[in-house]
């Protein structure tokens, strides 16, 4: 199965950004526990990190018979993207909205999603974690479907 992880704009800077908001592991670490995961549930990953919506929307529409699943943590265009939300429902590829940090006990404007409605799940507030629980729920989505 193939799975395509996305994250957004300033994730690139994880390990040094508000470190006591997201954690200290960078996002090359995230991407080695994930391919660790990934080699035990037998799926292959793609990654890709964009400060830039167009790649990101880029990236969607290349996913479009390639992907299987998407896991995307938006960042945040998560609160302002209706390109990137239009985006992932034009592919119809099933995704799930990961968030390292709680968006739900911050600033009110964080609350607001535009993927929510249309996710399969959505994480948040498990920090790296969450990205391997996207990754595990993902696979067994995938097989019970298959
Ligand atoms: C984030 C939460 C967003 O509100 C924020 O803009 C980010 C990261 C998270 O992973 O907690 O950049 O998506």
């Amino acid at each position: 199965k193939q799975i395509l992880v996305i994250n957004g704009p300033n994730l690139n800077l994880l390990g040094t950004r508000e470190p006591e908001v997201y954690g200290t592991m960078t996002l090359q670490d995230i991407e080695s526990m994930l391919r660790t995961e990934a080699s035990q549930l037998g799926a292959t990953l793609d990654f890709i990190q964009s400060n830039a919506e167009h790649a990101l929307i880029e990236a969607i529409h290349a996913a479009r018979n390639a992907a299987d699943f998407i896991i995307i943590n938006p960042a945040a265009f998560t609160h302002t993207s209706v390109a990137l939300r239009d985006a992932i429902l034009a592919v119809n590829i099933p995704f799930i909205e990961v968030h390292l940090s709680n968006v739900h006990a911050r600033e009110p404007f964080r609350r607001h999603s535009y993927f929510s409605d249309c996710a399969q799940a959505v994480i948040c507030g498990l920090g790296a974690q969450g990205y391997v629980y996207a990754l595990q729920a993902a696979m067994a989505h995938l097989k019970k479907a298959s």
